[in-house]
Formats: C-alpha cells, sequence, structure tokens
C-alpha cells in the first residue's frame, strides 16, 4: 500500500498523519463492527455511498477491507474526502469520485461489491426508493448491505411537518442566517431555552466528541441542512430489500435513524 505520509504515526492497517483524529475513526470503526457482528472486515471489497468526509471510509479501511470505493454527489463532501486520503498517505486500495446514487447510467458502470454501506444518504436524495434500489444492486450475491434511513415509526416532537419547514428555510439561508439558526437549536432543542443548562450542553458537547468522534456542531448542520428528505417505516424498508433478493439480518431501531443489515440471498453468504 502506498504511504506519502511523512509525518505519520502508524498502528493499524493505515498510517495517518500527526494530527488526524485516530480516535474518531476507531469509534467508527467499532460501531460498524459492533453492528455487524464481525471482528474484521478482511479482504471484503466495500462501496461507500454518500461517503461524506470519507472519515467511515478509513473506518472500513482500517477494519481490513480491500478495497473501498466511494462516491457523493456533492463536491465539497468528495473534497473533504480527498483531503482525509492526504491525510491517510493516499492509501492505493481507496477511490472517491463526484456520482449519484439515482444516476442510472452511473450506478450501472461500478462493479459488484462484498459489502454495500450507505450511512444516512439515501432519505436525502428525494427518490429514497430509487435510492435505495440502485444501491442495492451493487451487492454481490450473498454480499452485505447495510444501511441507515430516517425512521418514521420513532415519535419526534416536534413533527416531521415542523422539521421539514425549518430544513427548508435552513438551504435556502446564507452562511450567517444557517449559523444563526445553528445557535438558535442549541438554545431551544439541547438547553431548553434556560441559559443554566449552559454546562450541561457544553459537557454533552465533550462527550459527544468522545463517543462518536464527530462535533455535535457538524450533527446539527447535518440535521438541519439535510434536504431533501424522507422518513420511512422500518416495516416498509425491510419489505422492498426484501423483494429485491435479501434477507434481514439485523435492525437497530430507536434512534433517528434506524440501522439495517441484509444479506443478499446466494447459496454463499460473505
Ligand atoms: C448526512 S450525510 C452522511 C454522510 C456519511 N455517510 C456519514 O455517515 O457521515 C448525507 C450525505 O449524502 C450525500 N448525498 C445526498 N444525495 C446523494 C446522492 N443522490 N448520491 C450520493 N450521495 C448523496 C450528501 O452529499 C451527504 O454527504
Amino acid at each position: 500500500m502506498k504511504n506519502n505520509a511523512s509525518s505519520s504515526e502508524g498502528t493499524g492497517t493505515i498510517s495517518f498523519k500527526k494530527n488526524f483524529g485516530k480516535e474518531k475513526v476507531e469509534i467508527s470503526k467499532q460501531h460498524i463492527l459492533k453492528f455487524m457482528g464481525r471482528e474484521n472486515l478482511n479482504g471484503l471489497t466495500v462501496l461507500d455511498i454518500g461517503c461524506g468526509s470519507g472519515l467511515h471510509s478509513v473506518a472500513m479501511l482500517e477494519a481490513g477491507a480491500a478495497k473501498i470505493h466511494g462516491f457523493d454527489y456533492d463536491p465539497n463532501s468528495v473534497k473533504a474526502t480527498q483531503f482525509i486520503q492526504k491525510q491517510v498517505g493516499h492509501p492505493e486500495n481507496w477511490t472517491a469520485e463526484q456520482g449519484s446514487v439515482l444516476d442510472d447510467d452511473y450506478i450501472s458502470k461500478l462493479s459488484t461489491y462484498d459489502f454495500v454501506y450507505s450511512w444516512g444518504v439515501l432519505h436525502h436524495t428525494g427518490e429514497v426508493w430509487h435510492a435505495i434500489q440502485n444501491a442495492a444492486s451493487r451487492v454481490k450475491p450473498g454480499g452485505l448491505f447495510y444501511i441507515a434511513l430516517y425512521a418514521a415509526d420513532v415519535q419526534i416532537d416536534p413533527t416531521p411537518e415542523f422539521w421539514l419547514d425549518i430544513k427548508r428555510k435552513y438551504v435556502a439561508s446564507g452562511w450567517m442566517r444557517r449559523r444563526a439558526m445553528d445557535l438558535w437549536y442549541v438554545w431551544r432543542f439541547q438547553m431548553r431555552k434556560d441559559i443554566r443548562r449552559l454546562p450541561e450542553f457544553l459537557q454533552r458537547k465533550r462527550e459527544y466528541e468522545k463517543n462518536r468522534g464527530m462535533s455535535i456542531f457538524t450533527d446539527i448542520r447535518d440535521w438541519l441542512g439535510g434536504w431533501p428528505m424522507e422518513f420511512v417505516y422500518d416495516k416498509e424498508a425491510i419489505d422492498f430489500v426484501e423483494k429485491l433478493g435479501f434477507k434481514l439480518e439485523k435492525i437497530a431501531t430507536g434512534e433517528a435513524n434506524t440501522e439495517f443489515l441484509f444479506v443478499r440471498n446466494a447459496d454463499d453468504r460473505i
């Protein structure tokens, strides 16, 4: 594996530049492996759909994936992934590019993979069922399909309609107004309009960074700016994917995103 990082401190399969968030990668890796009930991803080829910052791709490489291809619709996300690729020394077995899961032509030209991963993406495309179908089409027979979708089953207060309206406003706003809306969100939903809850929020912010490997503000921006967006009932998703020739292996519900792990029907599973 190629590694250009001169100031690296490698302990896993790839080498990290000094300031790279190795801890975040480790948290993500543990989350993925725990949910999948595996000790590693050794030898698997992986497709990371809607790779975002690329953090999860690094985590999967660290877990032993043989090869990863990531793509994202948003050019800025692709740039962020390319920045991380540089931080970890441009592993030759990791490619990333711009592409849309709704682009039938692009999808049909991709190879099929042992493991297709798409976390928090398919419900943001505006055509969730089309996106699920295209994503599923890239799983090899016997391969694994791990997706996370916004759950319609989880009661949220305020209602989905309230949030859809806020999100519409957020994406139509400029940088300043968005930052003001981030703070409004903290004030209303994290501090519940009480300044005495500021220390509690700051403590949560620290814990969040430790446990989730990302800034709470990244998640707030993803939530407010996540548009378009659809809510999906768990059962609807299971029925749909099973009709495509998969079997549900595992599900984690109760959070905003439901996580699903499917296996594509075949005599031999990966
Ligand atoms: C909430 S972020 C999740 C990013 C990453 N999977 C993660 O878990 O950190 C949703 C991502 O989906 C991407 N996305 C939205 N529509 C897409 C599409 N049609 N094709 C590919 N990616 C898309 C967005 O650009 C964004 O990076």
